[in-house]
C-alpha cells in the first residue's frame, strides 16, 4: 500500500467511524421504542460505556465500503454497520469478564464490569446483542423485507454457536486442549473471522448483489478476519498496553492457543502477508472501485493498535 493510499484509507475510516458513532449514540439514548416499557438508566449508561468508547470501527467500515462497492452508500448500510458494531462491542464486554479473559482495560478505559459491575456488564452485553437484531429488523433500515431477513439470518449465524460464541468457547477450551494449526485456524475463523466475514458479505446482501459477488466478498472477509486475529495475537506479544488501550502480554501467560505461540512471530508475519495478498487478489475483479477495501486489508496487517 502506498503512503497516499494509507492516508486516504485512514481519513475514510475516521469519517465512517464518526458517522456510525452519531447513529450509535442516537440508538443508545434513553428513549423507549414502540413495545418497550422503560430503559433503565444504569443499563443504558453501561451500554454506552461499552460502545461509545473509541473503537477503530473497522467492522462498520467494512460493511459500508462493501455496500458502496455495489452502489449503496446510504442510511441502511450505516444501520447494518451499527448493528454489527453492537454485536462486536457486546463480544468485547463479555470477553473481558472475569470468567473469560479477566481484563480491566479496554479502549484505554476501565472495562464495563470495572466501571459498573459484573452483573451490569453481562446485562449490557445481552441488551446490545438484542439491540443489533432490533436495528436490522426495524423498518427504519429501509431495505426490502427479504433483505432485512437475510441480514438477520446471516448475522445470527455469524454471531452464534456456530460462529463467534462457538469460537469463544473453543478459545477457552484450547487453553487445555492444545489444538493443532488447523484447530487454531478454525477457532479463530469463528471467534473473530465470522463477524468480519459478515461485515464484508453484508454489502452484497444490502444491495442484492449476485451470489458470486456475495461469495467473493465473504471469502475476502474470511481472509481479512484471519489476518485480523493474527495481527492481534502478534500485537499482544509485541505492543504495550498504552498503545493498544488494553492489556498485552496476556496470551502467552494464559497459555492461549495462537498461531504466534505455535509457530513464532516470524512465521506469523509471513502468514499475515500471505493473507493480505490473498484478500487483495479476491478483489481484483472490482478494480479501482475496491481500493479502500483493499487498503482496509493492508491496514489490518500494519495497524499498531
Ligand atoms: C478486538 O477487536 C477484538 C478482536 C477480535 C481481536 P478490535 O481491535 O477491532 O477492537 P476495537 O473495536 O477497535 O476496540
Ligand atoms: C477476542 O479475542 C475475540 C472476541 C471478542 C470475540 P481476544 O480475547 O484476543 O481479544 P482482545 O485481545 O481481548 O481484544
Ligand atoms: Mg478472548
Ligand atoms: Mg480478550
Ligand atoms: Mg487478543
Amino acid at each position: 500500500m502506498t503512503k497516499d493510499d494509507q492516508i486516504a484509507f485512514e481519513a475514510a475510516l475516521l469519517a465512517r467511524a464518526a458517522a456510525v458513532e452519531t447513529l450509535l449514540r442516537r440508538l443508545l439514548d434513553g428513549r423507549t421504542l414502540t413495545g418497550e416499557i422503560a430503559r433503565p438508566e444504569r443499563l443504558m449508561a453501561a451500554m454506552r460505556h461499552g460502545v461509545l468508547n473509541g473503537g477503530k470501527r473497522l467492522r462498520p467500515f467494512l460493511v459500508m465500503e462493501s455496500a458502496a462497492l455495489f452502489g449503496a452508500d446510504g442510511e441502511a448500510a450505516m444501520r447494518v454497520a451499527a448493528a454489527l458494531e453492537c454485536v462486536h462491542c457486546y463480544s468485547l464486554i463479555h470477553d473481558d469478564l472475569p470468567a473469560m479473559d479477566d481484563d480491566d482495560l479496554r479502549r484505554g478505559q476501565p472495562t464495563v464490569h470495572k466501571a459498573f459491575n459484573e452483573a451490569t456488564a453481562i446485562l449490557a452485553g445481552d441488551a446490545l446483542l438484542t439491540l443489533a437484531f432490533d436495528i436490522l429488523a426495524d423498518e427504519a433500515t429501509a431495505l426490502p423485507a427479504e433483505r432485512r431477513a437475510a441480514l438477520v439470518l446471516a448475522l445470527a449465524r455469524a454471531a452464534g454457536a456456530g460462529g463467534m460464541v462457538g469460537g469463544q468457547t473453543l478459545d477457552l477450551e484450547a487453553e487445555r486442549d492444545r489444538p493443532d494449526e488447523a484447530g487454531i485456524i478454525r477457532l479463530q475463523a469463528m471467534k473473530t473471522g465470522a463477524l468480519i466475514r459478515f461485515a464484508c458479505e453484508a454489502g452484497a446482501i444490502i444491495t442484492g448483489a449476485a451470489p458470486q459477488d456475495r461469495d467473493r466478498l465473504a471469502e475476502f472477509g474470511s481472509a481479512v478476519g484471519l489476518a485480523f486475529q493474527l495481527a492481534d495475537d502478534l500485537l499482544d506479544l509485541t505492543a504495550d498496553a498504552s498503545q493498544m488501550g488494553k492489556a498485552t502480554g496476556k496470551d502467552a501467560a494464559a497459555g492461549k492457543a495462537t498461531l504466534v505461540a505455535l509457530h513464532g512471530a516470524n512465521w506469523a508475519r509471513s502468514q499475515l502477508h500471505g493473507l493480505v495478498k490473498q484478500a487483495h487478489e479476491l478483489l481484483e475483479p472490482y478494480g479501482e472501485q475496491a481500493a479502500l477495501l483493499k487498503a482496509a486489508a493492508s491496514f489490518v496487517a500494519i495497524r499498531n493498535n
